[in-house]
């Protein structure tokens, strides 16, 4: 068979909603951007651990501690079945988190700001998570069988997150004035950053179109941006946050809220690494790397040793 021939037939199992498995034939172009995608998604899961992980010692009660320890653990699992995911691609866990530490690969832009005060850690399980449920639900039906599975279980866990940051923002915004004001500035400095999770607008999105039409996306980038805000403004009338964007208003013939343009000369300097926290966050992950090199040599001289006695 043809490589176009081969491409054909692909192109027709992904239009027939048949699942690509690991062992099935793909274009390696698809395989490329499945290790491109996959790879900073688990990246942003294990770098998204360190702002929170930073609140954990800082929570105000022991319940707020053990909740938030949760979620962070949470976070290293997504990272590491978003990991195990890329290997089934060909890519080694060496090579993967290699390119994270030299700059190669990215991770989601929202972790290069810092989380000042507590009811960040709400806003970041309320919009954060909330964003990324929103792009994760989509990536239950994505075309890669080990993606979209992994898929299904992380979807579960980020409902939780979501839900413990909004009730405890519930929690800020029924409290003192200075607490509910803790919350509105939380929100004014993560709603943005939040609508840039989804990446650049479509018109310069380098890969969407290629990704949709194999079904590895859904939606494309403004789609969920908008499916986000519109789930999203009627939670924080709840709250009685104000949303940092004096456009934002309903429009009965779209069926949508319009909202401002995104700064994305802001957006494409932290995704270039001029973000306020980047070089706080990539150091801190080799830095982990370098003091957890130990362990991998224990665990892995342990595993010969025992491989020895077996075949002794
Ligand atoms: N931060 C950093 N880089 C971003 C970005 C962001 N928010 N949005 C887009 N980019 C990068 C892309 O990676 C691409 O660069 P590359 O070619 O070097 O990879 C470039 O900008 C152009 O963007 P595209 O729209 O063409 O890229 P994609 O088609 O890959 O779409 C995406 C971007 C929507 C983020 C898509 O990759 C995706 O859906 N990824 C899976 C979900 C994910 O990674 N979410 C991140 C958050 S996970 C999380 O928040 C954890 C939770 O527990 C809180």
């Amino acid at each position: 068979m043809t490589q176009a021939e081969k491409e054909i037939r692909f192109q027709e199992k992904i239009d027939r909603e048949i699942k690509i498995e690991p062992n099935d034939w793909m274009p390696d172009e698809y395989r490329q951007t499945l290790v491109r995608q996959i790879s900073q998604h688990a990246h942003s899961e294990i770098v998204g651990m360190l702002p929170e992980g930073n609140w954990i010692t800082r929570a105000p009660n022991l319940r707020r501690k053990a909740v938030l320890l949760a979620k962070v653990q949470d976070e290293a699992g997504h990272g590491l079945y978003l990991y195990s995911a890329v290997e089934t691609l060909g890519t080694s866990r060496e090579q993967t988190i290699d390119d994270l530490h030299s700059g190669k690969a990215k991770y989601s832009s929202i972790f290069n700001y810092p989380a000042l005060t507590w009811a960040d850690i709400g806003t970041i399980g309320w919009l954060v998570d909330g964003a990324a449920i929103m792009n994760q639900v989509a990536l239950c039906r994505t075309s890669y069988g080990p993606y979209a599975r992994a898929m299904v279980k992380i979807c579960k866990e980020e409902s939780f997150h979501q839900r413990q940051g909004y009730e405890s923002l519930m929690k800020l915004c029924s409290g003192t004035p200075q607490q509910k004001a803790m919350a509105q500035d939380a929100m004014n400095r993560f709603w943005w950053p939040a609508l840039m999770m989804f990446g650049p607008s479509d018109a310069d999105s380098t890969h969407s179109d290629q990704s949709i039409k194999w079904k590895i996306k859904r939606f494309t980038n403004d789609e969920l941006r908008q499916s986000f805000v519109d789930a999203t403004v009627a939670q924080a009338e709840i709250l009685g946050l104000t949303i940092p964007d004096p456009n934002l208003k309903w429009n009965e013939a779209r069926g949508h809220y319009d909202f401002s343009e995104i700064n994305w000369e802001e957006f494409w300097q932290v995704v270039k690494g001029n973000g306020p926290c980047n070089k706080e966050r990539l150091a801190a992950r080799v830095k982990a790397k370098e003091e957890g090199a130990w362990v991998r040599e224990a665990a892995t001289a342990f595993a010969k040793k025992r491989a020895m006695k077996k075949s002794a």
